[in-house]
């Protein structure tokens, strides 16, 4: 019987989407059946150029062979394998691989399932460090205003954008914020990193004036804040948070859920910004966006501070049925091949400049009132319309979908993150598609 390629599911209401206008989506579903490399399948047969590489996570392109014959291969040899007290050596590999691109410093890999259980691990990693090394006052948090850290109770504890947090209760407690670095009267269409906040980092001087350095943990930060509509890091603003963090012994943790796997040109924003935290966050890219999968990558101080008391005792009581799946784990490898054999990350870093004249090539239309870039990442802010905020963005999303453009947008910020596979010829398809549908906004 032939594939239907096009199916069209007759009730959508049982599904109660993620991150999703429900009721607006199952009046005018959007519905992907395929991909391939640059390109979506539409169930109505159209092909949509994927300009966020799914969800940040697909850095290498769609449906790549080397990818999912790993997959297939490891689903039929060793399918699931129990990695409480007990192990299989493609996790083990996977962790080295991990280690052997990772910043000089971060020796140690625990696993996780996606970018949210890797912040909660982060999290607890950091506060059962200071006790483990009798400084068990350490116990609070401080993230920044409009981060994002997933989803779950301790990531939206830190992290700083408000529906994500607002009626979920109290959160965890113990936890201040930075303030944000976006400064558009003084940084708007910045190509690259903005000259202007790097100061603001000293408000974490104030933080720990406040409560004490001695009852702090650690500093969560993306360094690229992706998801609350791309903010760039300040020229210097990294180093003087690390700096600080360093001076009052708080650990730093970098959330590279974005940024790690080559969205910088390098793997990891670490290296990027050639700043050494103490703990990173990793997931989407780590397997191509194809098999849920996390990890949290560490220095030999943190892990190390745990390998204390008898030998057969459990160091840390911590972990998840699915830490280092094997699936998963070959997945993870065939995509570090991918990114290496094709040299992905360099590519990255050879079309950025490109990408960035491409993007600010969008200055002077319609409602556009900044333009941020670093690497393959872009973002186009326009002004909201006035009492319907985020209104004018989801507009243009959907405006953008029907002229065969995958993009973003969260607030009235459109973000984009192509696959680092994306060719010249398809940058200019995007933004070239993407000013049309600018043009065309109420
Ligand atoms: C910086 C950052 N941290 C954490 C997450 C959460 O990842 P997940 O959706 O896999 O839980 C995201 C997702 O976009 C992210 O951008």
């Amino acid at each position: 019987m032939a594939l239907d390629r096009k199916p069209t599911p007759n009730d959508l209401n049982a599904f109660w989407m993620p991150f999703t206008a429900n009721r607006q989506f199952k009046k005018a579903p959007r519905m992907f059946v395929g991909a391939k490399d640059m390109h979506y399948t539409t169930s109505d047969g159209r092909q949509v150029l994927d300009g966020t590489a799914g969800l940040w996570c697909c850095n290498a392109g769609h449906c790549r062979p080397k990818i999912t014959e790993a997959i297939s291969r490891q689903a039929g040899e060793l399918d699931y394998a129990p990695a409480f007290q007990m192990g299989h050596p493609i996790a083990f590999e996977l962790a080295n691989r991990l280690i052997d691109i990772a910043p000089k410093g971060i020796e140690h890999v625990f696993y996780t399932n996606s970018g949210s259980e890797s912040v909660e691990t982060a999290l607890k990693l950091a506060i059962a460090y200071h006790r483990a090394r009798g400084e068990g006052a350490r116990t609070r948090l401080i993230g920044r205003e409009r981060g994002y850290h997933g989803v779950n109770f301790g990531g939206i504890s830190v992290g700083g954008i408000v529906n994500n947090r607002k009626v979920f209760g109290t959160l965890l407690g113990g936890v201040d914020h930075m303030p944000h670095t976006h400064l558009p009267g003084v940084n708007a269409y910045s190509h690259g990193q903005p000259e202007h906040g790097a100061n603001l980092a000293d408000e974490l001087e104030r933080i720990v004036a406040l409560h004490g350095a001695e009852t702090i943990a650690a500093v969560i930060v993306e360094p690229v804040a992706g998801s609350t509509g791309v903010l760039i890091p300040p020229k210097g603003y990294l180093e003087k948070l690390r700096a600080i963090t360093a001076k009052h012994g708080i650990l730093l943790i970098f959330d590279e859920v974005i940024t790690g796997f080559g969205r910088l040109g390098s793997p990891f924003a670490a290296q990027h910004f050639d700043v050494l935290p103490d703990l990173m966050t990793t997931a989407k890219g780590l397997t191509n966006g194809v098999i849920p999968m996390g990890a949290v990558l560490t220095t030999a101080a943190v892990h190390d501070a745990f390998m204390t008391g008898p030998e057969h005792m459990i160091e840390l009581f911590h972990g998840y049925t699915y830490s280092g799946n094997p699936i998963a784990s070959a997945a993870a490898i065939a995509t570090l091949d991918t990114y290496k054999e094709e040299g992905l990350f360099e590519a990255c870093a050879d079309i950025a400049p490109y990408w960035e004249q491409a993007l600010h090539s969008l200055k002077g239309l319609p409602h556009v009132i900044d333009i941020r870039n670093l690497g393959l990442i872009g973002a186009v802010e326009l002004e909201g319309i006035a009492g319907e905020p985020t209104k004018r963005a989801f507009s243009a999303f959907l405006a953008a979908y029907d002229k065969g453009i995958l993009i973003r947008t969260t607030g009235d910020i459109i973000a984009m993150s192509p696959p680092l596979i994306v060719s010249r010829a398809q940058i200019d398809e995007l933004i070239g598609k993407l000013g049309d549908v600018l043009r065309g906004l109420a």
